[in-house]
């Protein structure tokens, strides 16, 4: 059967070209980072803007062998099959409360999405690709990794690592290893009020 056409990314409007190379591979060589592409990602993920420069964001990685089969257990199965090459993994965690003064932080989310894209960012940057996933149990995630529930709310799950063969992926993800489109940008930004006067 003939391959379906692939559409290249296009910007709608000029645009660093950082923000339309990266996107999230299935398909990872399962090859070691350097010290300094660890540590890199993570400096990126570092300087994120955050509601009162509270940096509720906390990152738990995986890279020994050991680590990446526990962390691999919390994950769905349909991630698992893919994410299990991926030379590094990490759950993204948000803390609940500010830190001056204890109140709840609405904006931990928002903050923690700042520093995973940073970290998204920082990988194209170094050559690697990173790939967010919900697809794994936050119980699992208080319960194996002895994060205290209360204080973090585990987000979301990552992948990082060089882009491998996709022929070592089920055919349905091989189908579906290509950078995706984008809604218009009309539908994404309006000028002035949602509706109305
Ligand atoms: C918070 C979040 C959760 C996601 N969960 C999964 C997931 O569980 N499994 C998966 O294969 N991809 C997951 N993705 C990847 C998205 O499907 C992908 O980012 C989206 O289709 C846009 O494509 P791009 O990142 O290649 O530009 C997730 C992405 C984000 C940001």
């Amino acid at each position: 059967m003939a391959k379906p056409v692939v559409e290249p990314r296009r910007a709608e409007a000029p645009v660093d070209e950082l923000f339309i190379e990266r996107w999230s591979p299935r398909a990872f060589r399962d090859e070691p980072l350097s010290e300094t592409e660890v540590a890199g990602l993570f400096e990126a993920a570092r300087w994120a803007p955050s509601c009162y420069n509270d940096q509720p964001w906390l990152f738990l990685y995986a890279r020994a062998p050991e680590d990446r089969a526990r962390f691999l257990q919390i994950l769905t199965e349909g991630n698992r099959v893919w994410a299990s090459r991926a030379p590094l993994l990490a759950f993204v965690l948000a803390r609940r409360a500010f830190r001056h003064n204890g109140r709840v932080n609405r904006h931990a989310l928002f903050d923690a999405g700042a520093a995973w894209m940073s970290l998204a960012l920082q990988a194209r940057r170094l050559g690697l690709y990173a790939h967010g996933m919900a697809g794994f149990s936050p119980e699992k995630v208080y319960a194996d990794l002895g994060v205290p529930e209360a204080e973090y709310d585990a987000i979301a799950a990552v992948a990082v690592g060089r882009l491998g063969d996709p022929g070592t992926l089920p055919e349905n993800l091989a189908a579906m290893e290509h950078p995706n489109q984008r809604k218009p940008s009309v539908e994404v930004a309006r000028e002035g009020a949602f509706a109305g006067a």
